[in-house]
C-alpha cells in the first residue's frame, strides 16, 4: 500500500552537512518526497512532537536537542513506506544500529541519533499534519515507477 511518513533529519544532521547523503538514500531506494522544508523547531512544537515521551526521564534533553538549531522535515512517499523507512533509519541506539542502516552508518549516540521517522500509520499522519499544510505536500508523478513497481 502507498503510503507517506513523515521523516525529519534532526539538528545534528543538518549541522553535519549530512542532508545530502542521507537524502539520497531514500532517493536511490526509489522513494518519493513529496514535502519538505528547513525548519528550526520551536519548543511547542518539539514538546508536541515527541508528546509520547513527555513523562521519560529523557524528555528534557530530547526536546533541547530538537531546538538546538533547524532541522529538515520531510514528507516521503512509497509503498509500505512507513515500515521500510525504519528499517532504512535502523535502531534508536546508533550502537545497536545495523551498519547500513543511516543511524548504524552516521551517528554514535542515542541522544544524537541524527534522523526521526513515524513509526505507524496513525503517527505518520498525526506527524504530517503537525509540520504541513495540505498545499505544502506535492502530488507528482515519476516515470521510474515501471521500472520500480511491478
Ligand atoms: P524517533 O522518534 O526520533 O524517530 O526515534 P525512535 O522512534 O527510534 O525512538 P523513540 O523511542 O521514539 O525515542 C525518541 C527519541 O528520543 C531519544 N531517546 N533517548 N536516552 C534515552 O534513553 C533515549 N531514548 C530515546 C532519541 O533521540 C530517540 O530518537
Ligand atoms: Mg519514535
Amino acid at each position: 500500500m502507498i503510503e507517506k511518513s513523515f521523516v525529519m533529519m534532526k539538528p545534528d544532521a543538518v549541522a553535519r552537512r549530512l542532508m545530502g547523503k542521507v537524502l539520497t538514500r531514500f532517493e536511490e531506494k526509489g522513494l518519493k518526497i513529496v514535502a519538505m522544508k528547513l525548519i528550526h523547531i520551536n519548543e511547542d512544537l518539539a514538546k508536541t512532537h515527541y508528546g509520547e515521551h513527555s513523562d521519560k526521564p529523557f524528555f528534557n534533553d530530547l526536546v533541547s536537542y530538537i531546538i538546538s538549531s533547524p532541522s529538515l522535515a520531510m514528507v516521503i512517499e512509497g509503498d509500505d513506506a512507513i515500515s521500510l523507512i525504519r528499517k532504512i533509519v535502523g535502531a534508536t541506539n546508533p550502537k545497536e544500529a545495523d551498519l547500513g542502516t543511516i543511524r548504524g552508518d552516521y551517528a554514535m549516540d542515542m541522544g544524537r541519533n541524527i534522523i526521526h521517522a513515524s513509526d505507524a500509520p496513525e503517527s505518520a499522519k498525526r506527524e504530517i499534519n503537525l509540520f504541513f499544510n495540505e498545499e505544502e505536500i506535492c502530488d507528482y508523478e515519476i516515470t521510474d515507477n515501471i521500472w520500480l513497481y511491478e
